[in-house]
C-alpha cells in the first residue's frame, strides 16, 4: 500500500472506468481520505482495519461473460460499508444473485430523469421531483439479489438504485461522480457520513509538514536534481523540497523558446530572488528551433522537443557531482493512468511530453512529493508554502509548450508573433476578470494567410486562433463563453498591436470531438 500513514480511509476499488479519479476527488473534497487502488491490489490487502468504506468503480467489464473482474468474497463479510457504482453494482448483483442483462433496449447514455421508490440513508436529501443523473452502461440488472430491495428507478432501469441495507451494501447503476449528475456529491455524502460513519479528518494544507519530513527522512544529505518549468507541479515539488534540504537541491531551467513571453524570466527571477532557490538557466532556445527548422508534423514536434529537453537536462546536470536524486511534480491522477487496471491500452491520440517525463537511464532515484495529490490540492499546498498566485492558479501549459500551438513549421517570426498575441490575450483575460473563470486558455497561430483592410491598405498576413475551455481535468472540456464585448475588445487589441495579424477567430468545439490543445 502506498499511502500508509492515513489511519481512516476509503478504498476505491478501480475496475477502469474513464472517471474513477472523480471518485476519489469527490471523497477527499468532503474531507476524507480516500485511495484507488486495482482489485489486484485489494487482494494483496490483509489487514482490513482502516479501511471505513469500499466503493466498487464502473469500467468496461462485463459479468454476463463467463470471466469478469471481480473482488474478494471477503470484503462483504467484514460489516464495512460497500457502495458499487456502474459495474460495481452489477458486479455486486452478481454476486448476491441477481440477473444481469446485457441489452440494447435497456442501454442508457447520458441523462436520465430518477424516480424514488422508497426511503434510504444513501439518498437522503439527494432525490427532488426533477433530479436526473447521468447513464453510461449497456448491462442492467434485471433481477434483485436475494435481501435486496429497490430505491430508485429511471424509465429504462428498474433498478438504479439498490439496497442491502442489513449488510451496508448499496449500488447505483448511474455516475454521481461526474458534474452531470445533479447533486451527486450527496450521495457520497450520505454513504461517507450516514453509512460509514467516517470522519472528516483529511485536510490537505496540514499536509505539508509531514511532506518536508518524509524528504527530509528519505534524502538526508543527498543531493536532488530538479527541472523546474514554472508551471505549478514543479514549482510546488521545488518549493517543498527546498524547505526540506536547502541548498542540496539544485533546480535547472530548460528555456527550449518555447514559452510565453516573459515567463522565463520571470520564473527565474522569483525562484532565485525572492524563494532563495539554487536555480540554473539554460538557454537552449537555438538548438531547439534548429532541430524544428520545416517539421510541421505534430507528432514529430513532440518527438523532437521531448527527446531534445531529455538530452539538454541530461548534459547539464553531469556537471553536478554527486547527485543521487530525480524530483518531479508527479500528481496522482498521472499514478492512477499509468497503472491500468484492465490491461487494456487506451488508443493513443498524442505523445505528451512532461518535463516530469525525464531520464530514466539517468539511473537517479525517484522523488515525487506530490504523488499522492491532485492538481487543486496542490495549488492548496501551493498557497500554504506561499507560493505567488500568478504559478499557483496559472492555467495548465504543455511541455511541447507554444511548440503546438503554431500549426506547421516553427520559425522565429511566427513564433514572435505568437508570442505577442498570447500575452495580450492572457493579460486581458486577467484584467477583465476571466481568468480565474476558464481552465486553459492560449492563442495559437494558424499560418493560413487571409485578405485583411488596415487603413487604406490592403493587408495578407496570419490568422490567430484563441482558445479557452472549461474543464474538471482535461479529459474533456467545453468551449468558454465570452461575453460579445471581450471577444470584439480582445480582437481589435491583437489586430492593432500584433503585426503580422489581421484576423483573430475564436475556437468553439468542445473535447471530445476536438482536443484542447490544436496539435
Ligand atoms: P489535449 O490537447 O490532449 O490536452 O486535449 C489535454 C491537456 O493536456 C495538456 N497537454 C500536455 N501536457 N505535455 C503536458 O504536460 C504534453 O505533451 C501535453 N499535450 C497536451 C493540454 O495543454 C491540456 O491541458
Amino acid at each position: 500500500m502506498q499511502f500508509q500513514h492515513e489511519k481512516d480511509k476509503i478504498l476505491i476499488i478501480d475496475f477502469g472506468s474513464q472517471v474513477t479519479k472523480l471518485i476519489a476527488r469527490r471523497v477527499r473534497e468532503l474531507g476524507v481520505y480516500s485511495e484507488i487502488i486495482t482489485p489486484k491490489d485489494l487482494n494483496k490487502i490483509k489487514n482490513y482495519q482502516n479501511i471505513k468504506g469500499f466503493i466498487l468503480s464502473g469500467g468496461p467489464s462485463t459479468v454476463t461473460k463467463k470471466k469478469f473482474e471481480s473482488v474478494p468474497k471477503r470484503i462483504f463479510n467484514e460489516n464495512i460499508p460497500i457502495l458499487g457504482i456502474c459495474y460495481g453494482l452489477q458486479l455486486i448483483a452478481k454476486i448476491f444473485g441477481g440477473k444481469i442483462k446485457p441489452s440494447r433496449k435497456r442501454r442508457e447514455f447520458g441523462r436520465a430523469h430518477l424516480f424514488k421508490k422508497k426511503s434510504s440513508l444513501l439518498i437522503k436529501k439527494f432525490v427532488k421531483s426533477n433530479t436526473s443523473v447521468w447513464m453510461s452502461h449497456e448491462d442492467a440488472v434485471v433481477k434483485l439479489p436475494k435481501n435486496f430491495s429497490t430505491i430508485a428507478s429511471t424509465k429504462y432501469s428498474n433498478l438504479t438504485i439498490i439496497e442491502n441495507s442489513k449488510k451496508k451494501i448499496y449500488g447505483v447503476q448511474f455516475h454521481p461522480e461526474v458534474t452531470h449528475t445533479d447533486n451527486g456529491k450527496k450521495i457520497f455524502e450520505n454513504f461517507l457520513f450516514l453509512i460509514c460513519k467516517i470522519k472528516k479528518r483529511w485536510k490537505i494544507s496540514s499536509q505539508k509538514n509531514r511532506l518536508i519530513e518524509e524528504i527530509k527522512n528519505t534524502v538526508g544529505n543527498q543531493k536532488v536534481i530538479c527541472a523546474l518549468s514554472g508551471g505549478v507541479d514543479s514549482s510546488v515539488a521545488a518549493l517543498l523540497i527546498n524547505k526540506a534540504i536547502k541548498k542540496n537541491l539544485i533546480c535547472i531551467m530548460v528555456d527550449t523558446g518555447l514559452m510565453r513571453k516573459n515567463e522565463f524570466s520571470y520564473t527565474y527571477n522569483l525562484f532565485k530572488k525572492k524563494y532563495n532557490l539554487n536555480v540554473k538557466l539554460i538557454n537552449a532556445s537555438k538548438i531547439f528551433l534548429k532541430k524544428l527548422k520545416k517539421v510541421s508534423n505534430p507528432e514529430k514536434k513532440r518527438k523532437i522537443i521531448g527527446s531534445l529537453f531529455i538530452k539538454v537536462f541530461e548534459e547539464e546536470s553531469k556537471k553536478y557531482k554527486g547527485i543521487n536524486y530525480l524530483a518531479q511534480g508527479t500528481l496522482y491522477p498521472d499514478i492512477i493512468e499509468s497503472r491500468s487496471s484492465t490491461g487494456s491500452k487506451t488508443s493513443k491520440i498524442k505523445s505528451h511530453h512532461n518535463v516530469g517525463g525525464l531520464p530514466k537511464k539517468m539511473k537517479l532515484k525517484l522523488l515525487e512529493p506530490l504523488k499522492e495529490f491532485f492538481k487543486d490540492e496542490v495549488r492548496i499546498l501551493g498557497k500554504s508554502l506561499g507560493l505567488v498566485e500568478k504559478i499557483n492558479f496559472k492555467h495548465p501549459f504543455p511541455g511541447p509548450g507554444l511548440g503546438i500551438r503554431i500549426v506547421g513549421d516553427i520559425t522565429p517570426e511566427r513564433l514572435r508573433i505568437l508570442k505577442e498575441a498570447d500575452f495580450i490575450y492572457i493579460n486581458e483575460l486577467i484584467n477583465k476578470g476571466l481568468y480565474s473563470k476558464i481552465w486553459q486558455a492560449y492563442a495559437a497561430l494558424l499560418p493560413i494567410k487571409t485578405v485583411g483592410v488596415m487603413g487604406d491598405s490592403r493587408t495578407y498576413e496570419n490568422i490567430c486562433l484563441l482558445r479557452a475551455v472549461t474543464s474538471e481535468d482535461g479529459m474533456s472540456a467545453d468551449y468558454f463563453n465570452f461575453p460579445k464585448n471581450f471577444l470584439d475588445s480582445i480582437s481589435n487589441k491583437i489586430i492593432n498591436n500584433v503585426k503580422g495579424i489581421n484576423r483573430v477567430v475564436y475556437d468553439i468545439t468542445s473535447k471530445p470531438p476536438s482536443t484542447i490543445e490544436l496539435e
